[in-house]
């Protein structure tokens, strides 16, 4: 099945605003010379068409970006996953890679969007009614819904295993196993690029898968709050292997046709399949200001702009169908070259802020997306 990039845009309520208030903007946020329109920078105008007001023109012009689907304020995790995620994990649970990318600046929401809460149980507690910190966000429910669905399927077992990376200065750490300088290294399958001793940890169950999880993030805190890391500086990666395992059918097993005369049972054919799911949460896309980067700051901002550049390079040069993609110019699209190439199922939601002051950022982001909407994909089943 051809395809392409699925891009979705979440627009982050303005700061400071509660739900309930957020949703009177929105009834109101339909047109845009709507009162409080003057604080607005971007909205969502019918569901597949994001407005952002350009602050660079005088006559203040509003440039319409289309996207496969858009969230606003009102929209809950739970409808986020719904759309955005579902689709991806049955891809790979039918033995293809997926990918979930989230892009934008800092402070939009792609960390509350991808690694929001579910790490513990009275995070989880609270989120089962959305309220609380709004819920948990994609990586929790793919683990809650990845086990609910094997579960239900009687006609396959399936093995699970998760890792949690994340990239710093173009250095790869093992969240999960507290390992740091990994290496990213040609795949042994030939299908790109992966990280030399990421642990896979096996998972039996949500609750396996969780704890992994909430490991690694609380690692991703850790990091930041005492090593003067900044998350927005940072790529997380989560990967999640499922193998899905073909169950013979009783009645098969048992037929007299599967054995030879001599009694000796054959061997029945067990289809194997393996999918890969990839889900990044990119460092912030904003423009570093210049003047502020000194020492070690200025180091960070230099490599989160090569990372983040050879992205937009990578994107840009499969956007127009250029023969060579170049992913091997950073640690980020080596690992993302298996969820770009086209042969992965790949969702890319752009975060954005509803502020004026953010505008210039949100058209940036969407611009991003735009290209990235342009990008042809037919994924492939891997079969083991
Ligand atoms: N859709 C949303 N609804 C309510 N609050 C949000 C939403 N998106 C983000 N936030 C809040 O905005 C702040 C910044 O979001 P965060 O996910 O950390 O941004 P990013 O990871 O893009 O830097 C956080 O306090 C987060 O809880
Ligand atoms: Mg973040």
């Amino acid at each position: 099945m051809v395809g392409r990039v699925a891009v979705f845009a979440r627009v982050r309520p303005r700061d400071g605003r509660g739900r309930e208030e957020d949703d009177g903007e929105g009834a109101e946020a339909g047109g845009e010379d709507g009162d409080g329109a003057g604080r607005r920078g971007a909205w969502i105008e019918d569901g597949r068409v994001v407005s952002v007001k350009s602050t660079t023109s005088v006559n203040g012009v509003t440039r319409r970006f289309a996207v496969d689907g858009a969230f606003d304020g009102r929209a809950t995790q739970r409808e986020v996953y719904a759309e955005t995620c579902a689709p991806v994990l049955e891809a790979v649970r039918s033995g293809c890679r997926g990918c979930v990318l989230a892009y934008g600046q800092t402070g939009s929401g792609k960390t509350y969007s991808l690694l929001n809460g579910g790490g513990d149980r009275a995070e989880r507690e609270a989120s089962t009614s959305e309220g609380g910190n709004g819920g948990p966000g994609l990586v929790p429910r793919i683990a809650v819904d990845c086990f609910a669905r094997a579960a239900s399927d009687a006609r396959h077992a399936y093995e699970v295993s998760c890792a949690m990376a994340q990239i710093y200065n173009e250095q790869v750490d093992d969240l999960v196993a507290k390992k740091s300088g990994l290496r990213v290294v040609p795949a042994s399958d030939g299908s790109g690029w992966e990280i030399e001793n990421l642990s896979w940890t096996p998972c039996r169950s949500a609750e396996d898968v969780l704890e992994c999880f909430r490991r690694g993030r609380s690692r991703l805190v850790y990091a930041e709050t005492h090593m003067n890391k900044q998350s927005s500086r940072s790529h997380c990666v989560f990967q999640m292997k499922i193998e899905r395992i073909e169950r013979p059918i009783e009645a098969d097993v048992d037929r007299d046709e599967d054995e030879d005369e001599d009694g000796t049972a054959q061997l029945v054919a067990v289809e194997k399949r393996l999918g890969l799911l990839t889900i990044v949460d990119l460092a912030g896309s904003e423009r570093q200001k210049k003047t502020q980067n000194v020492g070690a700051r200025f180091k960070e901002a230099l490599n989160i702009n090569t990372s983040l550049l050879a992205l937009g390079n990578v994107v840009s040069a499969l956007a127009a169908g250029h023969r060579h993609i170049p992913y091997r110019d950073s640690t980020l699209t080596k690992i993302l070259e298996p969820s770009l190439n086209g042969k992965s199922r790949t969702v890319l939601l752009v975060c954005v802020s509803s502020e004026i002051e953010h505008a210039n950022e949100s058209a940036n982001s969407l611009d991003f997306a735009t290209r990235a909407m342009r990008i042809v994909t037919s994924p492939e089943r891997w079969r083991v």
